[in-house]
């Protein structure tokens, strides 16, 4: 195995050719004429990342950049805002807890994002792989990040046979060593890109690696199958059902979905819990009195533990409606992209 320093300033020299550009980046050439990255936009991009692709982020990033340029403007922000600005992301508790980071930054930091890993660490939303993004991408602090395609690199640089999730803090011992002291938030991007761009989980370009004559995987010839992974449990399915009312003047019924739980803050059309398949079809009251007509085709939707099939109901209801769940949002306050996007699949399957 080659020497840390050297396999680190190899990365470094491959990134300051390679680096992708991204709107929240500073870039090597830019960070070397002495830009400073804006923790906040670090920060953000780091929360919007999780799960989620950089071509998916690229545009929320930006309007959400646009609209709140600074921490105090996010902070200052109406809940329901940011909640519609993120409807489509996805993972609804990362835009519930963006706002209350935004909101202690504001009130326990004096509007400045601390530094240090332990301080970031106190923040809400924000766990031992963001504390050490933002620390090392923003402040240059050597904290190694392990996302998805740094272990992947991990397990193959060290041919590492262990399962994830159970090798997680073998590989990270192995990220941490890896760490340079010298420009760590470089190499810290550097490493991610390599594991998006490279070292990809299908057909990883070994040939054009900077690290090819280092990889222990290389030489074994068991990239391919690294990193291995423990069997997921299959998700189990769910069904329920959601009731799309529209009003004569063309306002909709719809629901702000409580704090907690599943698609918490969001807009929501009212409908019923939604349980096992194992159970019959669940036949919930409708959330209004009205001629509820059964659309067809379903809803199917995928969340992290279950997948989940809705029956959408939809009725014309006359404009004395009192509902008793939901309220009616004018036509002219309702827009669909401020849906999350179960809700969204609804609603156009009845538009
Ligand atoms: N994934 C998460 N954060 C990233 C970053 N800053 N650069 C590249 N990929 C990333």
């Amino acid at each position: 195995m080659r020497d840390l320093d050297e396999m680190s300033a190899l990365l470094l020299e491959w990134y300051d050719h390679q680096a992708r550009a991204m709107p929240w980046r500073t870039g090597p050439d830019a960070r070397k004429a002495g830009a400073i990255p804006d923790p906040y936009a670090v920060w953000m991009s780091e929360i919007m990342l999780q799960q989620t692709t950089v071509v998916t982020v690229k545009d929320y990033f930006n309007r959400f950049i646009a609209r709140w340029p600074t921490v105090r403007d996010l902070a200052a922000a109406k809940d329901a805002d940011v909640m519609a600005e993120w409807a489509g992301l996805g993972y609804y508790a990362r835009a519930r807890n963006l706002l209350k980071c935004a909101r202690a930054v504001v009130a326990d930091h004096d509007g400045t994002f601390p530094a240090e890993h332990a301080a970031l660490l106190g923040l809400p939303g924000i766990g031992p792989y963001t504390a050490a993004a933002v620390s090392s991408i923003a402040f240059d602090l050597p904290h190694a990040v392990l996302d998805g395609n740094v272990e992947r690199v991990m397990a193959r640089v060290y041919d590492i046979h262990t399962p994830l999730p159970a090798a997680k803090p073998a590989l990270m011992e192995k990220a941490q060593a890896l760490t340079p002291d010298a420009r760590p938030g470089d190499y810290a991007q550097a490493v991610m890109d390599l594991g998006a761009t490279i070292c990809t989980p299908k057909s990883p370009a070994c040939g054009i690696c900077p690290w090819r004559d280092a990889c222990a995987a290389r030489t074994a010839g068991t990239m391919a199958d690294l990193p291995r992974k423990t069997p997921k449990k299959a998700k189990p399915v769910r069904h329920g059902t959601v009731y799309l009312g529209r009003r004569t003047d063309g306002a909709w019924l719809l629901e702000t979905r409580p704090d907690k739980g599943l698609l918490g803050g969001m807009l929501g059309w009212p409908g019923s819990d939604w349980v096992d398949t194992s159970l019959p079809h669940p036949d919930s009251a409708p959330p209004a009195r009205g001629d509820w007509e059964e659309i067809e085709g379903e809803v199917r939707h995928t969340f992290t533990h279950f997948h989940l099939i809705l029956r959408v109901m939809a009725a014309e209801l006359p404009h004395q409606t009192e509902p008793h769940q939901g309220t009616f949002k004018p036509l002219s306050d309702f827009r669909p992209t401020d849906l999350p996007t179960v809700m969204r699949k609804a609603f156009d399957l009845v538009r």
